[in-house]
């Protein structure tokens, strides 16, 4: 459970993914990606920043291959136009041609950002492009779904093990919601 300190004046409803709950799945999940991709393949894992930073370092502690670690910062520009674009603030320094690319997103929830990120990530000529993510939000019909996808989960604001309500409880062990009127 989290401390008074993690919370500060913020109050948690549940637990919506334990601890225990999520290292179990994040090994599973591994365990697939590792049947997936065979030793031979030239393996760039990139986490979506910041919310995908634990999991991608829990993740690719399990993955039993040779693999390269990069990571991406993408902002999106909604404002009133639905139409918003995605820009990369952080580019992975990695190259991307030829290889078989990873995506690791911290949640799925209208599919918007990976709508607009895959295509800019897809001009790089990958050998592959997949999308894992530890959670996944609404029933969205994507033209890309995700091939790893760790837990649907409620259509609730979470927090917790990356996740951040304005900055705050990314470092959480676990996956909480918050309570609606606890600090908004
Ligand atoms: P999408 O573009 O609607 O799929 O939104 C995905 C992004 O929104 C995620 O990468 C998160 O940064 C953020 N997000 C969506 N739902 C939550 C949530 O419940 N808690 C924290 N962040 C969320
Ligand atoms: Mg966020």
């Amino acid at each position: 459970m989290a401390t008074e300190a993690q919370l500060g004046t913020h109050e948690l409803t549940r637990v919506v993914f334990s601890e225990e709950e999520i290292q179990r799945r994040v090994a599973e999940m591994a365990r697939d990606i590792t049947e997936f991709y065979g030793p031979e393949e030239d393996l760039l894992v990139v986490g979506l920043l910041k919310g995908s930073f634990i999991f991608v370092a829990d993740l690719v502690r399990r993955i039993d291959l040779p693999l390269h670690v990069d990571f991406l910062v993408a902002a999106s520009y909604d404002g009133t136009r639905s139409t918003g674009a995605v820009n990369l603030l952080y580019d992975p320094s990695a190259s991307l041609k030829d290889r078989s690319v990873l995506l690791v997103e911290d949640i799925i929830d209208s599919g918007t950002t990976l709508a607009r990120l895959l295509p800019i990530l897809q001009e790089r000529q990958p050998r592959s492009l997949e999308v894992c993510t530890l959670l996944h939000k609404r029933l969205v019909t994507m033209e890309k779904e995700a091939r790893w996808v760790g837990f649907d989960c409620p259509s609730e604001f979470l927090i917790g093990y990356g996740l951040d309500y304005s900055e705050n409880f990314r470092h959480l062990p676990y996956i909480g919601a918050l309570r609606a009127d606890g600090g908004a």
